[in-house]
């Protein structure tokens, strides 16, 4: 399997509840690099955009207003199979159902606030890196 790069996001119950650094030391123990990471306050239109493919979804206003409730950590994670293995760090997105040692069984406290976003397949990783991050940003 390849090094593969995906996009991740620290959600704002993360930042809220001072867990960044508890969330990236799972990461890093999984074996996965943080390659770039900011800190950002996402806008309603930065939000829409990200998850347009929710927009007609009956949680869709509610995770966008979540999304830019408060600051958001965005990052890009770099590693051998980057995209599933980040998937399976994150655990299910209903924390009820993640499993142990997931960041979401660790830290979610609802399928709406669930702490972490994760790619889920190269085509996906490639435009939510690009929405975030110029080039030069990303230092392997
Ligand atoms: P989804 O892409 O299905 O999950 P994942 O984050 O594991 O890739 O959903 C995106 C986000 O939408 C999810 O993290 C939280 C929110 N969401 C809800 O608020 N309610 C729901 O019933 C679902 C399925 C998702």
């Amino acid at each position: 399997m390849a090094v593969q790069r995906t996009f991740s996001i620290l959600k704002p119950d993360a930042t809220k509840r001072n867990l960044t650094g508890a969330v990236n030391a799972v990461i890093e123990k999984a074996g996965l690099r943080i390659v770039a990471q900011k800190r950002i306050q996402m806008t309603t239109a930065q939000a829409q955009t990200f998850y347009a493919v929710h927009k007609d979804r009956p949680f869709f206003g509610e995770l966008v207003e979540f999304m830019t409730s408060g600051p958001v950590v965005v990052q890009v994670l770099e590693g051998e199979d980057a995209i599933a293995k980040y998937r399976e760090v994150m655990g299910a997105t209903n924390p009820a159902n993640a499993a142990e040692g997931t960041v979401r069984k660790l830290f979610a406290q609802s399928v709406g606030e669930n702490t972490v976003h994760g790619s889920d397949a190269p085509e996906t990783a490639a435009i939510e890196i690009a929405q975030f991050f110029s080039g030069n940003e990303i230092v392997g």
